[in-house]
């Protein structure tokens, strides 16, 4: 099965290139021959003209076909004609990550632009950093989580293919993934790679990126990566509930909060959990009342702490660092679970 995908791959490569050479040779345009500098379409491209170091997960040219695997496995655990297994019985990768952009500014990805963006468009607000872009990040498993995994997470800092190996097996709790299913998914990601037009450069500085692109590499690199940022940081509480003097939480924030991130997986329909919950009185108040608790059904401390799989059950639940639930956003979340239940 998987040699007629080759086969197929390969002659759909052939023919595509073939097409490419005939349309290319039949409109030469002008701006191509007069422009070897035309401004890049996405982050890496930039980067390859700026002549920046490649990362070892570096990929020439994306194959539709491969990025379209990858995207099944990503969404669904395994392949649609089901020619391989699924890679954990318990998760799919979106469960924990979203495939989309996150905030309106790829420079800034604080909890509060995160917030806002997903507010207005519907993004699911999970503990998991998302996949759009993870192919320009340049260090994975950062700060806290190297901490807290050491050794396994040491080849992950810098190995992109290494970091969806770890979290295959560790954070959705499955089988180690082959290597053509890894490369599949690194093909997903260069397809959601961050474009230049997702970055926020204002006329002028597009113009002048354009051209400092031709004229001062160093420049260009400088200004280039203040545009998005390289790693997802991530630093870890404790389940205190967080004292901000003079804030005043917000009801709203806290609804989103709980309908896109709790009830992402614990919605009865999502089938992820035993612990179904809603977002009626019965369940805001039966959180209310357990807030203040050092356990599992405290909302501070499950949030913070997160679960643990164990042998006989291995779904648990991811935390959520500080980059991904301000101090604020889980006050506004007990603020919700406080006015919702009536309190
Ligand atoms: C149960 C939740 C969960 C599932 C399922 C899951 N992940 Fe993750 N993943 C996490 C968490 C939590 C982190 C660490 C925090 C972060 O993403 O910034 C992480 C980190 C990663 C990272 C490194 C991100 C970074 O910037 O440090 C990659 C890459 C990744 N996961 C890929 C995958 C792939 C591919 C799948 C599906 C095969 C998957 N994950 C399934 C929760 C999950
Ligand atoms: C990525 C999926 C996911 C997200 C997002 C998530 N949870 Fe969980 N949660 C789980 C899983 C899995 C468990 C383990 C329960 C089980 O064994 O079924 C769990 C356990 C819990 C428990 C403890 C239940 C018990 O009996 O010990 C509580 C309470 C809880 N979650 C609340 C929340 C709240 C509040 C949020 C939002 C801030 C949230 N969860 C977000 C997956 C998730």
């Amino acid at each position: 099965m998987f040699k007629t995908i080759l086969q197929f791959t390969l002659i759909f490569l052939i023919v595509s290139i073939v097409v490419a050479f005939n349309s290319s040779d039949n409109h030469v345009s002008k701006y191509t021959q007069s422009t070897p500098n035309a401004m890049p379409k996405t982050v890496s491209e930039a980067l390859v003209q700026i002549g920046a170091e490649k990362p070892n997960h570096y990929i020439e040219k994306m194959d539709a076909d491969s990025a379209r695997m990858g995207e099944e496995i990503v969404k669904f655990g395994n392949l649609l004609d089901e020619s391989n297994k699924r890679i954990s019985k318990y998760f799919v990768c979106t469960d924990c990550h979203n495939l989309q952009l996150e905030s309106a500014n790829p420079a800034d990805e604080s909890p509060e632009a995160v917030l806002a963006y997903g507010m207005k468009n519907d993004v699911p607000y999970l503990p998991a950093s998302t996949f759009y872009g993870m192919y320009n990040k340049e260090h994975w498993y950062n700060d806290d989580y190297l901490k807290k995994y050491g050794d396994l997470v040491l080849p992950t800092r810098d190995t992109l293919y290494n970091a969806i190996q770890l979290c295959a097996t560790q954070c959705s709790q499955g089988r180690a993934m082959e290597h053509w299913e890894v490369r599949a998914v690194l093909h997903y990601y260069k397809s959601i790679e961050l474009k230049i037009s997702d970055l926020k450069f204002d006329g002028t500085e597009l113009m002048k990126f354009s051209k400092l692109l031709s004229k001062d590499k160093k420049a260009a690199l400088k200004l280039l990566k203040e545009k998005y940022t390289q790693v997802n940081h991530a630093h870890f509480g404790n389940s205190d509930i967080p004292v901000i003097e003079g804030y005043e939480p917000n009801a709203d924030n806290g609804e989103y909060i709980f309908n896109k991130g709790c009830l992402h997986c614990h919605d009865k329909e999502a089938g992820i959990t035993n612990f179904a919950m809603s977002n009626d009185k019965l369940t805001l108040g039966f959180l209310y009342r357990k807030k203040d608790k050092y356990n599992n059904l405290a909302i501070p401390h499950i949030t913070r702490y997160g679960t643990y799989a164990f042998s006989g059950r291995k779904q648990y639940m991811p935390k959520y660092s500080f980059e991904k639930m301000s101090k604020k956003q889980m006050l506004d979340l007990l603020y919700y679970i406080k006015v919702g239940s009536g309190n």
